[in-house]
């Protein structure tokens, strides 16, 4: 770290959540605002023209891979783009165009994509013994020591392969650690695709609408609580009393789905105090905080210490395997087998779990975030993107709402995200709203720019002032496109 590198929070300032929550009622309560046809029609007509390579493979993807896509995250409408080049800010596809990428995979290359100097460890060690060996190897305690550091509440980390193990590692371990059986999760928030936690996701109130194929008894002790509502999470705590206790509360420390709703600032205080009070363990999902939000994570932010961490994306710096759980010294026990667990052993595992190659990847990431201050570095591209569009938002006299914890930014359009599903006829706004936002998503794509399905943009310390001012200049255009914009 030299002299001049930025340290300190990667959030400038926290957002104003009760401004935010009152700007998305209106955006719900308001018809949608959408682009014109005929400019919708243009850009449709970019695709056909601009991108037959990615056509014709996606049409043979169909064939061979169910829905033709694997990833969901950016929208593929209308057809999903193959990607033969990613470096730093952008990414370009088959038929050579170029894009400005808010993606960045979903967020863990805080660094930029495919940045060099960790890819020359990975090489490096490559070289030296290959991806995997099944043996320990000295990147997996130089990863969990560099973890301890960064996050002193994480007394011990167990790799795994992905954030959806590192939550089904951590409600294990809550279970064993409290011999409680209940799980309280954020309705809306987004855990990993594991059977207890495929419910209520993307929407509070849905449930167990997306738990096709799963057992109704492997969710039937996870409960949902209405964003951050203090009173609904309490009555769930108590309710879980009589019947078997809660194992665990999980949230992601700045609201579901990466702040899609956001949580006010001392939420994560009072689930803690919860959570004492009723011998549950806190669970903070790190997955995408981890690291994005400054090396200390949302815990380091926040100021909460929970009992249990999940991570993924950054844990490997964008590398594949990226998951794990870390935590305090007495509930981490419990993984470790035999002696030290007293008796319980909670079983985790994985053939490619805590491989070498993913351990160095994580490493070297992590090492060269503090090196740079890739956190902070994104976090003011993640300002200065927001403050952007607050200024096109007001420019254009449209109901968008934008905010941004540093390097994830939210952009709000459709409102689909913020239904709440208690109120009469919600129901029926989720086809047309859920229709805008990816035709805005295919938009933005068209004009330049990859986003995390056509509301969320994540920043990397590759996004200079320059290439954020070209993304601006997108979305200005984009946004004199919409219906009832003078054209
Ligand atoms: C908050 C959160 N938790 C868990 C997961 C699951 O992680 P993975 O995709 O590595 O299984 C994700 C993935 O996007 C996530 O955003």
């Amino acid at each position: 770290m030299s002299a001049d590198t930025p340290t300190g929070p990667a959030i400038s300032e926290y957002p104003d959540v009760d401004a935010i929550v009152a700007r998305c009622d209106d955006l719900v309560a308001t018809p949608i605002r959408p682009l014109r046809r005929d400019v919708m029609d243009g850009y449709l007509a970019w695709f056909d023209e601009r991108c037959a390579g990615s056509k014709r493979a996606a049409a043979a993807a169909q064939e061979r891979i169910p829905g033709g896509v694997q990833h969901n995250l950016a929208f593929n409408h209308p057809f999903a783009l193959e990607v033969t080049r990613a470096e730093g800010a952008h990414l370009w596809d088959v038929d050579g165009n170029r894009y400005v990428d808010f993606l960045q995979a979903g967020g863990p290359t805080v660094l930029g994509s495919n940045y060099a100097p960790v890819r020359e460890k990975v090489v490096e060690l490559l070289q030296s013994c290959g991806p995997v060996t099944g043996l320990f190897h000295e990147y997996e305690l130089k990863l969990a020591s560099l973890v301890h550091d960064f996050m002193p509440g994480v007394d011990q980390f167990r790799m795994l392969g992905s954030g959806t193990e590192g939550v089904m590692a951590a409600l294990r371990a809550a279970r064993a650690f409290t011999g409680h059986e209940h799980v309280v999760k954020v309705g809306g928030g987004y855990h990993g695709w594991s059977d207890q936690v495929v419910f209520a996701l993307r929407l509070p109130g849905t449930g167990a609408l997306d738990a096709a194929g799963i057992p109704p008894a492997a969710y039937e002790r996870t409960h949902e609580f209405f964003p951050h509502d203090v009173d609904e999470l309490r009555a769930a705590l108590e309710a879980n009393v009589p019947v078997g206790g809660t194992a665990a509360v999980i949230v992601e420390p700045v609201g579901p789905e990466s702040g899609v709703r956001p949580a006010p600032a001392d939420f994560n205080q009072q689930a803690r105090e919860l959570c004492d009070e009723f011998g549950a363990l806190l669970i903070f999902d790190e997955v995408v905080t981890g690291f994005r939000l400054g090396l200390g994570g949302a815990q380091g932010y926040f100021g909460v210490q929970p009992d249990l961490t999940v991570f993924g994306k950054c844990i490997a710096g964008g590398y594949p395997a990226a998951g794990g759980v870390g935590g305090r010294q007495e509930v981490m026990a419990v993984f470790a087998g035999g002696l030290s667990s007293k008796g319980v052993k909670v079983l985790v595992g994985g053939t490619l779990s805590a491989n070498p190659l993913s351990c160095a990847a994580g490493y070297h990431s992590l090492l060269e975030m503090e090196r740079t201050g890739a956190p902070v570095l994104a976090g003011r591209a993640g300002d200065r993107l927001r403050i952007g569009l607050e200024g096109l938002i007001a420019k254009y006299d449209l109901p968008y709402v934008t905010y941004n914890f540093g390097s994830i930014v939210h952009l709000h359009t459709s409102g689909i995200l913020q239904l709440d599903l208690r109120e009469p006829g919600a129901f029926d706004e989720v086809g047309p709203r859920r229709h805008m936002l990816e035709e805005m998503g295919a938009a933005f794509t068209a004009e330049g720019m990859i986003t995390l399905a056509g509301s969320r943009l994540y920043t990397s310390m590759a996004d200079t002032d320059e290439v954020i001012d070209e993304a601006l200049a997108a979305f200005d255009r984009t946004f004199a496109g919409v219906e009832g914009v003078p054209a």
